[in-house]
């Protein structure tokens, strides 16, 4: 066996996309997790953190370490792991801290044994870290982190993924450092679903994916509309309204709550662009006197990638 370690790196991501609840997401070129994995002779799991974050290292508790754990017990447990991880996706950001962790383990793993898994296999074993995470097994975050790019969940059961193409286009994130659990925000979300409501969120999610495709920036920006959960969640995040219209004014296509929130994002057709948006997102933090990161990055084509390190 090969105990060399590999480094992994594992992107953030931005689900929902607006109007796609649970199954939209695209994949950022930075921030990035980066983890060290290798493959260990006794069919344990050795976690150890790089950052400051506290994260638990039993694998029980560990969103990597719960994904290691299936794919050892689907292997007979004939081996095990030894990992150290990097975060640089903050958890509870809304930026698909926990699919990084999740994702990255299941790519890694895959990688260490010579590519024996289906995407869609990987997907199934980073599912379990979401579930440990946030209490429900969710894709979106998981399949542009594996896949790269935009990334359609048809459906969870069966497991019918979709890889979007889409024009190149950037993003502008401010986290403002406000805490915001996924389960509370999922918790807080209405059950039932008014049929005028479900009409116009099915066309804005057809004319996202269809704008996409094409390539057609305008049908994009008028389909980034959520009238379903975000009048929702934004009652948590202090200064949404004013993000969301400043950043139109600075030439935003439109955005919204990046995942469960509390991260903001807006998509730009260009860098520039971006960069004018950054800096209105952050002026409305600057005034609510909030803490707050930002970032600009591409939408990312690549998912997790792996070097040997
Ligand atoms: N689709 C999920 C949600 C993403 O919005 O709850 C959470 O990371």
């Amino acid at each position: 066996m090969n105990n060399a370690f590999i480094k992994v790196h594992c992107p953030a991501t931005v689900a929902n996309m607006v109007c796609g609840f649970d199954i939209l997401g695209f994949a950022l070129e930075s921030p990035n997790d980066i983890m060290h994995v290798r493959l260990i002779d006794e069919p344990t799991i050795i976690i150890q953190n790089l950052d400051d974050y506290g994260l638990p290292t039993e694998p029980e508790k560990n969103v990597a370490g719960v994904v290691f754990k299936e794919i050892m017990q689907h292997e007979g447990n004939a081996f095990g792991f030894e990992v150290m991880i990097q975060k640089s996706i903050k958890p509870g950001s809304g930026l698909g801290s926990s699919a990084a962790s999740a994702a990255g383990a299941a790519v890694a793993a895959n990688h260490l044994l010579n590519h024996k898994f289906s995407k869609d296999e990987l997907i199934q074993f980073a599912m379990f870290g979401e579930k440990l995470a946030c209490g429900v097994k969710h894709a979106d975050n998981i399949t542009p982190c594996i896949m790269g790019g935009v990334t359609l969940v048809r459906s969870i059961h069966p497991l019918d993924i979709v890889r979007l193409n889409a024009p190149e286009m950037y993003v502008a994130v401010v986290h403002p450092q406000i805490e915001v659990k996924t389960s509370d925000a999922r918790q807080i979300l209405r059950k039932e679903v008014q049929l005028k409501d479900a009409i116009r969120q099915w066309g804005n999610i057809a004319g996202l994916v269809a704008g996409l495709e094409q390539g057609n920036y305008d049908l994009i920006s008028r389909s980034l509309e959520d009238v379903i959960v975000e009048p929702v969640r934004s009652m948590l995040i202090p200064g949404f309204e004013a993000v969301k219209q400043k950043s139109k004014e600075a030439g935003a296509l439109g955005g919204g709550i990046s995942g469960s929130g509390p991260s903001l994002f807006m998509l730009c057709k260009e860098k520039n662009t971006a960069i004018e948006v950054e800096g209105a997102m952050k002026e409305v933090f600057i005034q609510l006197g909030i803490e707050y990161k930002s970032y600009v990055s591409k939408l990312s084509q690549q998912g997790v990638t792996c070097t040997e390190s």
